[in-house]
């Protein structure tokens, strides 16, 4: 039987009652949106993570040489936490510390954790745990701003659910006018055939004729290009500069990330 190592909503039930406009919100719906483990146990994640199968994990669990939160462990039939700590004869095979990052993504660069051809955040991202990071959100390859990534897929995943309505923030440039029209349409919502969803009311503060502030409360596809598109507007600049509470630091230069405290958004580890 194959296990997963996966993680899954125990409940779908809609955050919505949360104001994830502030932070404490955003906490109080990170505190409420509990995530279930797919059980994997010790012994598994040896067996899967070495690649020696189980014979092998029941062998160095046997010598005693496995380590669970700095305790050697004989028993691998019992759950291994996301944040565990896990060592086999010293090495480190799941670290317990959550990790969080806001990096500025310039244009160029994929949102992405790995591609044959172009670089990717990841790669911009000079720590030694860079590879276990996935991200909460993509740009497109032109888009530049805010991504914040993490190791944490209980608090990626309440930042990414369309429910739990997180706002994202963007400047928006474009080659034609901002009609009153596209505005109006953006705050009702609109219908997206491909995906066969409504989108979530879009609010527009225009800074100019052709420019914007422009929030979004989920991340489909090429969302704003698409939405302006629907009236003959290219984007020709898009920046994006907060995701709920988390804001994308003045002094933070094109490809240069910070690590935060996920609890203190303004933080930095
Ligand atoms: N919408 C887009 O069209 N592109 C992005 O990168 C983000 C939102």
């Amino acid at each position: 039987m194959r296990r997963e190592f996966l993680e899954v909503p125990n409940s779908f039930s809609s955050l919505e009652g949360f104001n994830c406009h502030t932070s404490q919100g955003l906490r109080l719906a990170q505190t409420h949106f509990r995530m279930a483990h797919i059980c994997v146990t010790v012994a598994q994640f040896i067996a899967k993570k070495t690649g020696l199968g189980k014979r092998h994990a029941k062998a160095v669990l046997g010598r005693g040489e496995v380590c669970l939160n700095q305790t050697a462990i004989t028993d691998g039939s019992q759950e291994l936490g996301k944040f565990d700590q896990l060592t086999v004869s010293g090495e480190i095979l799941q670290s317990h510390v959550p990790r969080y990052l806001l990096i500025h993504k310039p244009a160029g660069i994929l949102s992405a954790t790995s591609d044959p051809t172009h670089r990717t955040v990841i790669d911009l991202i000079r720590e030694p745990w860079a590879r276990d990071l996935h991200l909460a959100g993509r740009l497109d390859r032109s888009t530049t701003g805010l991504v914040i990534l993490t190791n944490d897929s209980v608090f990626s995943e309440s930042l990414m659910r369309p429910g739990n309505r997180i706002p994202k923030t963007y400047h928006v440039e474009t080659d034609d006018i901002i009609t009153a029209e596209a505005i109006e349409a953006f705050r009702k919502g609109m219908f997206f055939a491909k995906e066969k969803i409504s989108t979530q009311e879009a609010i527009v503060i225009p800074l100019s004729e052709t420019s914007c502030r422009l929030t979004i409360y989920e991340g489909k596809h090429h969302q704003i290009k698409r939405m302006f598109l629907r009236f003959g507007i290219r984007v020709t600049k898009l920046h994006r500069d907060s995701i709920g509470p988390y804001v994308l630091p003045e002094d933070l230069a094109p490809g240069h990330y910070r690590i935060i405290d996920p609890h203190i958004p303004e933080s930095c580890v």
